[in-house]
């Protein structure tokens, strides 16, 4: 039997996921109803043919799995309104909520529930994420599914709850990281002769090609890295100024200060 799913809060992220699952085929339209107050901007999924509704109450009678994308301080008013509709024999609960515990949930619905919590990136909106997931009170067929999901939104890895901040540094904020990385590749080749948007093409390909290495191949960066570096060449000679500069350290340095940042509760 198929299973329906409910997504609560139809904004950017709610929206994307709505798409991707229809745009790949992974659900018929019909099968899939997405909720938000104001549902004039829906139009396009409605289009499609999916089930569009202001009602959370009516979403949670219609569906098995219940995706839930609204701010994290509109979760509790939202889930204490649906619990009438709730059951934990029927319903699945997938947040994609920033910041919010399995338990801060749970504290609303009770510990009954399978829920999954979801840290996917922007390029959801091109079925490109990176999407962590860490499970509570899952059966094998529940993960299956919810893993299902977000493969079909990019690629996805299942992990424990206690890294989801951690997650949040290294695939949410990273995609601020990796476009600050390549802006600069686009300075640095418009000083050194190309025009704004080659510059921009060829930083951002070659970036790309370098990921699809590393995931194609399975091999480590400097395994690569050791394949361009030609004894007294120009890339060790620029890669080694880099690293004089503090390339890699600052990096790292960056990244764990955001994670500092989350752990402080901000
Ligand atoms: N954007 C991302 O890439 C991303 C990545 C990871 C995690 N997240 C998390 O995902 C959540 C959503 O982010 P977003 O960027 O999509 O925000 P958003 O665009 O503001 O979407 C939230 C949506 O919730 C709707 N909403 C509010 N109250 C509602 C209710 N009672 N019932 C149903 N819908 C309701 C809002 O529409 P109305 O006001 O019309 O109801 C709005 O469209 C956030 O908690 C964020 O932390 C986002």
């Amino acid at each position: 039997m198929s299973k329906k799913i409910a997504i609560i809060g139809g904004g950017n992220l709610g929206s994307a996921i709505a798409e991707g699952l229809i745009n790949s085929g992974f659900i018929n339209p019909n099968e899939l109803l997405i909720t938000k107050r104001n549902i004039s901007t829906l139009d396009s999924l409605r289009e499609k043919g999916v089930l569009i509704s202001n009602n959370n109450l009516e979403a949670a009678a219609f569906a098995d799995y219940i995706i839930l994308a609204v701010k994290p301080f509109q979760i509790k008013d939202v889930l204490t309104l649906m619990l009438p509709n709730l059951d934990a024999k029927k319903h699945v609960l997938v947040s994609v909520i920033t910041g919010v515990w399995v338990k801060d949930i749970e504290e609303v619905i009770g510990n009954k529930f399978p829920i999954f919590r979801a840290m996917p990136n922007t390029a959801i909106a091109i079925q490109e994420s990176m999407t962590c997931i860490s499970d509570s009170n899952a059966s094998k067929e529940q993960k299956e599914f919810v893993g299902n999901v977000f493969d079909k939104l990019g690629k996805s890895v299942f992990i424990e709850e206690k890294l989801m901040d951690a997650a949040t540094v290294l695939a949410a904020s990273g995609t601020a990281f990796a476009m600050r990385y390549i802006r600069a590749n686009i300075q640095a080749g418009i000083e050194i002769g190309f025009s704004a948007a080659n510059a921009t093409l060829i930083a951002a390909q070659t970036v790309k090609g370098a990921a699809e290495l590393l995931q194609k191949r399975g091999s480590h960066p400097e395994q690569e890295i050791d394949k361009v570096t030609t004894p007294k060449g120009c890339t060790i000679a620029g890669l080694n100024e880099m690293e004089h500069q503090g390339f890699s350290s600052s990096l790292i340095r960056g990244i764990v200060a955001s994670y500092k940042k989350i752990l402080s509760g901000m």
